[in-house]
């Protein structure tokens, strides 16, 4: 569901199977004092039961030891499996929150209410959950889909300038992959952030609806799925390298996004022309599109040892041309030329 304001009157939206329900609301420390009363009274208002339970704010706290504390949490609440988790916040929480709900129990129902525009666009569909390890992110998980995803645009009135931007990186990777229109109304139209903003339910449900379209085709990412990281290579790589302290999400995608398409339009994949348009999107919405001062190598490593892709060959996501994504399977060392230009000494 998405609506505007539907913040404060969500509550009756949740199918509510027996009186006084339990809803344990997942959330972090910051949005728990700003929205927390509202939740509540909301949920009450509906006639569930509730309790919030917060954790730090950040990625730190996608870990082990906090689903640990939320099961400690969970149990005291008594939350059982004809009760709900509601997970209401950015990717972490999303991600978190839904981890902790496909294994409680062995698995109890949860909504996501996303609170940013890349977990609106992004995260909150396709049922990745996960938490990280010390070696990596997303390294346990499951796939675990949401019963109900609730959207309200109005909260990225006050979502902080860079989160945003964050997640309009993300919308940029739709429009590229998958919609031409999408992406050249991103280009020519808009002016200024408040006549993007006044068009955001549409922007958002045409990203959402490209994600179910691609997730339905095939869950369990082993193909069609991968077209969504069209950029992520590069990006996961940047973010790596500068410890996740440089560049946001999104910024590192959008650098990733414009240099692998320089480099496959040199190698004749890709329509001459386009990493032109990349550029142009990402100046417009101030991202970055450059490769900043790194060790190459480093980078390289980076990629070519993701602990989530194993095996000789990897993947790239090239565009044939804008809004015309394409996967294509390349050995390992080959990588090279897609991040560099050159191919590796042998
Ligand atoms: N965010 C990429 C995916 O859901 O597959």
């Amino acid at each position: 569901y998405m609506q505007r304001g539907i913040l404060s009157e969500f509550g009756k939206r949740i199918p509510k199977t027996y009186s006084r329900q339990k809803i344990a609301v997942i959330t972090d420390d910051h949005l728990k004092e700003i929205y927390g009363e509202q939740i509540e009274r909301s949920l009450q208002e509906a006639g569930f039961s509730t309790r919030i339970l917060s954790v730090k704010p950040g990625e730190r706290s996608k870990s082990l030891e906090t689903a640990a504390f939320l099961y400690e949490e969970l149990l005291d609440f008594g939350i059982n499996r004809a009760d709900r988790i509601l997970a209401f916040g950015g990717g972490v929480v999303g991600d978190l929150g839904g981890f902790v709900a496909s294994t409680f129990l062995r698995g109890i129902p949860f909504i996501q209410f996303p609170t940013t525009l890349l977990a609106q666009v992004d995260s909150s569909i396709g049922g990745k959950v996960a938490v990280n390890l010390k070696q990596g992110k997303n390294l346990v998980g499951s796939f675990y889909h949401p019963q109900m995803v609730l959207i309200d645009p109005d909260l990225l009135q006050t979502l902080d300038k860079k989160y945003f931007r964050d997640g309009l990186a993300e919308v940029i990777k739709y429009g590229a992959i998958r919609d031409k229109d999408l992406f050249f109304r991103l280009l020519h139209q808009y002016d200024t952030e408040a006549d993007l903003l006044s068009d955001m339910e549409l922007i958002i449900y045409r990203c959402c609806g490209i994600k179910k379209e691609i997730v339905e085709k095939d869950e369990r990412d082993k193909g069609e799925r991968m077209l969504l990281n069209f950029g992520h290579t590069i990006g996961h790589g940047i973010e790596r390298v500068f410890q996740y302290e440089k560049y946001t999400h999104g910024e590192a995608v959008a650098i990733g996004m414009h240099e692998i398409t320089k480099r496959s339009e040199k190698m004749g994949k890709t329509n001459p022309g386009t990493a032109d348009e990349i550029r142009k999107i990402l100046i417009k919405y101030r991202l970055p599109y450059q490769m900043p001062d790194l060790d190459i190598k480093e980078l390289l490593k980076s990629i070519q040892h993701d602990k989530k892709s194993l095996g000789e060959e990897m993947h790239v996501v090239l565009l044939e041309e804008i809004g015309k994504g394409y996967v294509q399977s390349i050995p390992r060392e080959a990588i090279h030329e897609y991040v560099t230009g050159k191919m590796a000494e042998s």
